[in-house]
């Protein structure tokens, strides 16, 4: 088969000739047709990811579209790295994509839409009429969750990110107000204020931490001694903008907020996952549900490696 091969951490993957994986006990071999170039490859072949492959030379990426030997067309996962012409899987773990949705763009939702779904659903647990932040928003994967949360019936979703031109989107996408982040702290943190209002955010699904997260953390500083109740539920799930941040211990005593992660250390039982990746794939198909996409060559792997096209996801195509 041909496949992108990692040789060493910080190194972009070799287009190569591999041996055809042979499939194990259980398993299948899928014949691949689409797989995603995430934050999360770039990030595990950098070596900055706590899922870093341990074992090199290493095929990356565990998400793709493809045949199975019967001809049915189906996103799967695999544990044996998925940028190649071949993988095997379990039965257990393929979605048939329906023919409403091609393989490129099932291939690409895969993914964000699920990460997005399960971030306000199981994560968040968002209520109808909650008011939503979005740091991040002009991402693949914020851009998703902007939508979902309006169609979970979010109140007020506000879409915060540096990219006017997506930011102007995202309007078109079901944001009812958005922030620049690409501000000094202090216009940050007031515009960040603004959108709050007085109640401030139910929920917030965060995709940057480092500074855009540690101005709104110091905005729910409350300088009173009232008692209240209110709960901030901030589920932190990319690093976009730093893998650190500080926070300070009044933020916690004084408001409400809940930090929860959306992550491998977290992830819904089996049934779940695959539950709403098929609900995500029905709204894609019904065009209820949008996302962009930059089809490549595998063969092109380590040109587009670093090329992160605003707002779309590459999608290699062996
Ligand atoms: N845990 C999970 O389940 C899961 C699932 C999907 C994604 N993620 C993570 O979530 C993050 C976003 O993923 P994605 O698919 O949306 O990626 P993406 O399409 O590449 O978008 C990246 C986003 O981050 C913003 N950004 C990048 N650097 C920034 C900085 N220094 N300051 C402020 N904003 C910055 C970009 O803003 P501009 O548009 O202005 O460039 C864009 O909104 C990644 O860390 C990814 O690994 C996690």
């Amino acid at each position: 088969m041909r496949a992108a091969v990692l040789h060493a951490l910080g190194q972009r993957p070799r287009y190569q000739e591999l041996p055809d994986p042979r499939p194990g006990p259980g398993e299948e071999s899928v014949r691949i047709t689409a797989c995603p170039l995430t934050n999360l490859d770039r990030a595990r072949a950098a070596g900055t990811h706590f899922a870093a492959p341990t074992e090199l030379p290493a095929v990356l990426g565990s998400l793709a579209a493809g045949r199975l030997p019967d001809g049915s067309r189906v996103l799967f996962r695999s544990t044996r790295g998925v940028m190649a012409d071949r993988a095997t899987t379990r039965h257990d773990w393929c979605v048939p994509i329906p023919d409403t949705v091609d393989d490129v763009t099932a291939a690409a939702v895969q993914n964000p839409g699920v990460s997005a779904w399960i971030s306000l659903t199981w994560r968040a647990a968002l209520h109808p009429n909650e008011s939503v932040l979005v740091l991040g928003a002009t991402g693949v994967t914020g851009r998703l969750a902007v939508q979902l949360a309006k169609h979970f019936g979010a109140g007020r979703v506000v879409a915060a990110g540096r990219d006017p031109r997506g930011l102007a989107e995202l309007r078109g996408l079901g944001a009812d107000a958005t922030v620049r982040l690409d501000v000094p702290d202090r216009d940050l943190d007031l515009a960040l204020r603004e959108a709050a209002g007085p109640d401030g955010f139910d929920v917030v699904l965060d995709y940057l931490w480092g500074r855009p997260t540690e101005v709104y953390l110091n905005t729910l500083v409350v300088n009173d001694m009232v008692l209240r109740h209110s709960r901030t539920r901030l589920v932190q799930i990319g690093q976009m903008a730093g893998p650190s941040l500080t926070l300070p211990a009044e933020v916690l005593r004084s408001s409400g907020l809940e930090i929860l992660g959306n992550g491998t250390g977290n992830a819904p039982p089996p049934e779940v996952l695959s539950g709403s990746l098929v609900r995500v794939l029905d709204l894609v198909g019904a065009g209820q549900l949008r996302i962009a996409t930059h089809p490549v060559p595998l063969a092109e792997v380590a040109e587009v490696w670093d090329l992160a096209p605003s707002g779309r996801r590459t999608v290699l195509v062996p």
